[in-house]
Order: C-alpha cells, then structure tokens, then sequence
C-alpha cells in the first residue's frame, strides 16, 4: 500500500472524519428540524439518540473499518466478508458502495448551490437593488396565528358552509350529519346549535375537503386578538388567499425565491426573471463534480486529508465570525422587541419535556443523528480503514463527534434561527423552516444578508461556509466506491476517481433537469433516511452477533486510548438494533401513505418519482452484480 492510502497524521485524520460528519446537515437541516420541532423540544430526543445511537454506532463503524483494514480490505464488500465468512456478506456490503454513492450524487448537486450562492453574494445577484422594496418583503409578524390554525378554521368553514341549510353561520342538531361525533358531546354549551369554535374544538374535520379557493370569512375565525384585522389588508371582512399566504408561506412573494426557483429552473419558464435556462445551475454542479473528483484522485492524504486540513480550520473561522455577528445583531427593529437573537436562541435551547411523547420527534431525531454523524453512507467504515492496526478508534471516534456536535448544536444552532428570529419573528421563522432546509438557507437567509451592513461578505461567508462543510463530506461519500473499484478491479486511483465522476454525472443529471418533479426528495428520503438505517443495522448485526459479542467487544477495546464502560457492551448488541427496528417500522408507518404510495403527489410527477426510484434500485442492484464480478476477476488474475 502506498504512503497515499494512509493517513498521514491523526491530526489529519480527526480533521478528515469530523470533515465527513461535519456537513450541510449541520447548518441546514439541524436548524431547520430544530426550529420545526419546537427548539428545546428537539433537543432532548436529539441527545438521547447520540449517545445510545450515535456514538455506539460511531464506535462500530470504526472498528469495523479498522478490523477490515488490517487485511486491506478498503470497501464494505472485503470488510464483510472478513466478519462472516458466507458469500451474502459481500452481496450486504454492495450498500457500503451504492448508498454513499447515491447520497453523494443528490449532496453534491445541493452543496453547487453553496458554490453558485457564494458567488452570488459577491457579485450581490440575488441582493434587491431598491432597499425599500426589499424591506417590504419582509413577512409581517402576526403572533399566535399558524399555518395549521388557518387550516383548521377553513376546515370548520368548509364544513359549515356544505351543512347549514339556512345558513345562519353554525349547525342545529337537524343540520349536523356526522354520525360518529355525537351532537350532544360537541355542543359543549348545550344551546342546541354548533358554533365554529365548537366544531373545531370537537376536532371533527378531518373529512372536509379544503380544495379550492380560500376565503375565510370573520364568523369563521376562531383566533384571538387583532390577527384577523392585521392579515384583512383590504378590510373586506374575509380572508383570500394572498391574504393568508403571509402566514402559510411568508417569503413566498420574496425575490429570493423567484431567484432561487428560477436558478433551479422551477419556475414557469415565461416568469422567469434572473435565470432563464438552467445553464448556470449546470456550471456550478459539474465544477462542483469535477473538484470532488479532482480531490479524491489525490488519494488518502494527499487529497482528502490535505483539503480537511485546509477546509475545517476556515469552516470553522466563518462559522465563528458568522455566530459572533448574529450574537451581536440583538434586537435589530425596536418595533419589534420580539424578533431578537435573544427570543431564538431561548426557543433552540429551552427544554420541553412534553416533547418526549412526540413519536414524529423521535422519528426526526435520530434521523438526523444518523445524518449529521454520516452513520450507515459506508463513509465513515471505509475511512477508518486507512487507519492502522495499532491505532485508537474510541478516543478518536469521541473527538470526531464531540467536533461534529459542536459544530452542530453550538454554531449550527447560533446562526440560522436566531437571525431569522431576529428578521423575521419566531412564528415566522417556524413555518419558513417548515417548508424545508433550502428556503431558510437560500431564501431567508439573503434577505437577512442584503438587509445587514457589509451583506455581501457576510452572505460569500454563509455560503463559503456551507460549500466547504459539504465537499469535505462529499468526497468522503465518494471514497467508498473509489476503494472498491481499485480493490476490485486492481485500477488506479486516478481512474477509479474519474470513474466515480462519471457516475456521479450520469446519475446527477436526471436531478439537475426533474428537480421540480421531487426527483431529488426521493433520494433525500430513500437513501439519506431510510438507507442509513438498514445499513446500519445491517453493520451493528454482523459485527455485535455474527462476528460474536465478546468478539466484537474485544475488538472494540483492542488499544483504546480511554476504557469503554461496559454497558456499551449491551447498548451496542441490544438496544442498538432494537432501537433500529422501531425506527424502521416508525417510518414505515409514518411514511407508507405519503411517500410510498405517493399520496399527494402531482399525477404529472409520479412517472418522475417513479424513475427516480427505479435508478436507486438499478444502482444497489448494479453494485452487487459488480461486487460479483469483480472478485471473480480478481480471483482469477490471481490465480
Ligand atoms: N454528515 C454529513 C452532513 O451532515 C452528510 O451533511
């Protein structure tokens, strides 16, 4: 082996692997899960899920990547089959190659934009040139009013209005018709006629067809307070539906979204203002590609290490100097002493105990443990088999996540949702980060940017920060497969690198050109959710139980720098794969009806999802039947 498939230094190789852990999911998708989920609420299941599933499995992806290293075997395929000797073992491993392989091709189109939005900060492209017309696009907050409430009371208007036969605004008993909602058990003054309040209150909605267009009329408004004066901007007594967008979708009307959706090219090709074909985001994705490809072609520590000696330290200098001006920002508009740094860093680390019954926390959760830490992608096992025999994993495992953690909760947490408190309110910046990571991150956070003094720095900083967390992931979502083909097919590095490059173009582009069509979201959800997870169970199943307990056990102590507690022992072999299983059949549950059966989808979007989902399959299956090949082939070079 050459000096290029070692790491050079452990300095190296902490930098290396908290680069793989430390990614986009720690300033995108933490933030957004963290302020969807109630902040402090968040929090708590987030810590119980790292320490019995973070940092056990982090131990176990080490040492197996160790164990496997010591025979050179790089790839999950050889590292298997060195823990069970039985041909499925290198058939399991095939996913150590195709899902860190999947997971790189949908992260590097995501992590181009970081690129392409640096560069737009510096240039001030998607910055509005009129500051007053750009003030104004920021959501006005109306506390106490949420998305779910304005569905609720059209859901009871709707209801009313298909039942009241005289039309006197609420229900007798001869117009209620629900059978399975007792009139008597919802008229909770007992007057004899049902009141809006009293219907959503009885909480009978859920059949009601909210379809069409809105129009919330006062009689139907159960809220409290001014909220209705303030959201009737035209004073005609009901709501439409641009009234109600200001709530539903505050940014909406921003320009920061037409400019996003028109760099993605989601938007109606005869509405586009900033970018009319999808040339750029193509430029900047296939840069994007070659710079993975370039690096990982440089080997161990030549490429990989080298740039996480160079990205980390910078990461860390913007993320700082970033946290450091949020801090700073207080209560930037007097008009509002609620929208401060103050209000949304309360809101992230508050705790909120009643969040532990929330089975949909838990569910996000560990799924983002499993993200943020890069647990079940095959990253994590194939660099640790670059490492020596001799070497600590435990100590060096803890390091990696403790940097991880506090990249994540510490900074990650500082940056997006205290400024976006501080711009937008906290109701506000709930429901933005309910639409998802990309609208807090490419909508949001430049109209903060081009609001704020010396923006364009700011934001080139924001996103330089971003692009540098995720390439150092991304080329450790490459390494797997680069290992494999050079393992396997006994190419050089080089050409295993331009191989991967291929792949990930030829894979990427469907992406790139259906993004709208959620192309992308079923990779998120098949590959970054659910795929990690079986991996992992896979892992934990074959090391804790086929390898043998005490065995693995050994293993894992095998020259640690600080001694494990034995109760590791027993997380690891029970309460890891049990706790795997139940997040597997929690998904399954929560997801059969949405995302597998495509429940919601557009008609025009399913042949797309579809596809997407097909590609996945053709890539786990084109896996295992290289897996198969290329030992035979090697086997009889050999020979
Ligand atoms: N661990 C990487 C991230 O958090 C994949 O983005």
């Amino acid at each position: 082996m050459s000096e290029h498939d070692r790491w050079a230094s452990r300095m190296g190789l902490v930098l290396a692997m908290a680069g793989n852990a430390v990614g986009l999911g720690n300033f995108l998708r933490f933030p957004r899960l963290a302020a969807q989920y109630g902040g402090g609420a968040f929090l708590i299941p987030y810590l119980i899920a790292l320490v019995l599933l973070g940092i056990p499995l982090m131990w176990v992806e080490w040492t197996v990547g160790r164990y496997g290293g010591q025979f050179g075997n790089r790839s999950a395929p050889g590292i298997f089959a060195r823990l069970w000797q039985s041909n499925w073992s290198k058939y399991l491993g095939s996913l150590g190659i195709a899902l860190p392989l999947l997971f790189t091709v949908f992260y590097t189109y995501i992590e181009s934009w970081t690129l392409a939005y640096a560069c737009f900060s510096c240039t001030g492209s998607y910055m509005e040139k009129d500051p007053e017309r750009a003030r104004r696009e920021i959501p006005v907050a109306i506390e106490g009013v949420t998305p779910e409430d304005l569905q609720a009371m059209w859901a009871v208007q709707t209801l009313i209005a298909q039942s009241d036969a005289n039309q006197d605004g609420q229900l007798s008993r001869a117009e209620w018709t629900d059978p399975n909602r007792p009139f008597e058990q919802l008229d909770t003054d007992a007057d004899g006629v049902l009141t809006a309040s009293e219907v959503r209150a009885g909480a009978a909605l859920e059949k009601v067809d909210v379809a069409g267009s809105f129009l919330l009329s006062r009689s139907a408004w159960t809220g409290t307070g001014e909220a209705f004066e303030l959201l009737d901007v035209n004073a005609d007594g009901q709501l439409d539906e641009s009234e109600v967008q200001r709530v539903m979708k505050p940014l909406a009307g921003a320009h920061t979204n037409r400019f996003l959706q028109d760099y993605q090219g989601v938007s109606e090709p005869e509405q586009r203002t900033y970018f009319h074909s999808l040339g750029w985001a193509i430029g900047f994705w296939v840069v994007t590609v070659l710079i993975n490809t370039w690096v990982i072609s440089r080997g161990i520590s030549g490429g990989i290490e080298r740039l996480a000696k160079v990205a980390m330290p910078l990461l860390f200098v913007f993320a700082f100097i970033l946290a450091i001006r949020v801090l700073t920002l207080g209560t930037p508009d007097p008009n509002y002493p609620d929208h401060s740094v103050w209000v949304g860093l309360n809101y992230i680390w508050e705790p909120n105990f009643a969040a532990l019954t929330d089975f949909d926390v838990w569910l996000a959760a560990a799924g983002q443990i499993f993200f943020t830490l890069s647990i079940g992608t095959g990253a994590i096992l194939c660099y640790a088999s670059y490492i020596r025999p001799q070497d600590d994993c435990i100590l060096t495992g803890l390091t990696t996540s403790a940097t991880n953690e506090f990249a994540e909760v510490v900074l990650g947490a500082t940056i997006a949702i205290p400024i976006a408190v501080a711009t937008f309110g906290l109701a506000n910046t709930r429901v933005i980060a309910g639409q998802g990571s990309f609208d807090l991150a490419f909508v949001a956070m430049p109209i903060i940017f081009e609001q704020m003094p010396a923006g364009r720095l700011f934001g080139a900083l924001w996103f330089a920060l971003l692009f540098f967390a995720g390439v150092t992931s991304s080329v450790a979502l490459c390494q797997p497969l680069v290992a494999f083909l050079q393992e396997a097919f006994l190419i050089s590095r080089r050409r295993a690198a331009l191989c991967c490059g291929a792949a990930m173009i030829v894979l990427g582009l469907p992406m790139v050109l259906w993004l709208k069509a959620g192309y992308l979201d079923q990779y998120d959800f098949w590959v970054g959710t659910f795929g990690l997870v079986i991996f992992s169970l896979v892992e934990v199943l074959l090391f804790a139980w086929v390898f043998g307990g005490e065995n693995m056990w050994q293993e894992i102590r095998r020259n640690a720098d600080i001694q494990v507690p034995r109760v590791f022992y027993y997380v690891i072999r029970y309460v890891v794969p049990l706790v795997l299983i139940w997040l597997l059949a929690g998904w399954c549950c929560q997801n059969f009806h949405a995302v597998i059966l495509l429940k919601g989808a557009k008609p025009e979007t399913v042949p797309y999802i579809w596809l997407s989902r097909a590609t996945i399959l053709a890539v786990i299956v084109a896996t295992a039947v290289l897996v198969a090949v290329g030992r035979r082939w090697k086997r009889s070079l050999s020979a």
